[in-house]
């Protein structure tokens, strides 16, 4: 499976402060908002991924992400013009999708969980669709999910219901076969003019072909659309990172726990920081060297 991370946009609910930089780009704590989903695309043992961004801003991303070698990836690039909604990813990314199934993660949404890398990993090979379903408490703001009574088929999915039939929401993560490139070419863009995920969802509950797979409860998420959402996330990965010590979204730790990089691939991505003295005073790398402490007990 490969993966598309969506992180163009306009951010409008983040001016002024998004008026000359990418939400994406934006710091979670220590480290840009992108790393977050892309070390989410890792877990699932994904490594080859399409960034798209704002013809304005791929080279800031390109700066920062670099080719993904160094994270035993392989990342390209592509532009969105305009946002014409989330199911143009699969027409901006037709061709690096070619025959193979793909995974669309929303650039500004952050995943964490134990046992979140195998539980996606479990469907990484998918015939048709499958979404992921997470109790929120409330589910009146989201895509909502009507599940039949084995609590495993989608009956529907409805789009901010006033009268919510589940608590379950469907987050920013999207798994498909390739057949998710012809469906979104015949789709007819929304009364916002936009090709809408939901859209494709549906598509695919209307062939049998839509699968869901709950999130345990204990699963994090955040939607990093706006300033208090931002601060939230900021807030949690702070804390969670000096109790723990250790790092959250961080695509070196992911790609180490993956096997995409060895303990020395590891140890020589902290190394370069290190010599150029750029993640040292960040203390960034010392906590990548901490990821080995704690595997090594
Ligand atoms: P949104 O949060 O819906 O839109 P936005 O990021 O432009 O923010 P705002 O509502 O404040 O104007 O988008 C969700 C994610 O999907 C985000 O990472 C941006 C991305 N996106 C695109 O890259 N292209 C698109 O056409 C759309 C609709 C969203």
């Amino acid at each position: 499976m490969k993966g598309i991370v969506l992180a163009g946009g306009r951010a409008t609910r983040l001016g002024p402060a998004s008026r000359a930089t990418s939400k994406q780009l934006m710091h979670v704590y220590d480290k840009p908002l992108i790393y977050y989903p892309i070390s989410t695309l890792i877990h699932a043992r994904i490594n080859e991924i399409l960034v798209i961004t704002t013809p304005a801003q791929v080279s800031q991303f390109e700066e920062l992400l670099g080719d993904g070698s160094q994270w035993g990836c392989a990342f390209s690039y592509a532009e969105q013009t305009e946002p014409r909604g989330l199911a143009d990813a699969f027409l901006i990314g037709a061709e690096f999708i070619g025959d193979d199934a793909v995974a669309l993660i929303l650039g500004d949404n952050i995943f964490y969980g134990a046992g979140l890398g195998e539980q996606l990993q479990a469907f990484t090979d998918p015939d048709g669709a499958v979404v992921f379903g997470l109790w929120v408490p409330d589910p009146e703001r989201f895509g909502v999910l009507e599940m039949g009574p084995d609590g495993k088929t989608v009956v529907a999915i409805h789009e901010k219901p006033a009268d919510p039939p589940s608590h379950f929401m469907v987050p920013g993560l999207y798994f498909y076969d390739h057949s998710v490139v012809d469906v979104a070419r015949h789709l007819p863009p929304s009364a916002r003019g936009e090709l809408e995920i939901t859209d494709v969802n549906n598509q695919y509950l209307g062939q049998g072909k839509l699968a869901v797979s709950t999130l345990p409860f204990a699963t994090d998420w955040f939607d990093v659309g706006t300033f208090d959402a931002l601060l939230d996330a900021q807030s949690w990965v702070a804390g969670l990172q000096r109790r723990k010590g250790l790092l959250i979204g961080s695509p070196e730790a992911a790609a180490y726990r993956e096997g995409f990089i060895d303990a020395d691939g590891l140890r020589a991505l902290a190394a370069a920081d290190t010599h150029t003295g750029d993640l040292v005073k960040s203390g960034y790398a010392t906590s990548l060297l901490r990821i080995l402490d704690f595997e090594d007990g």
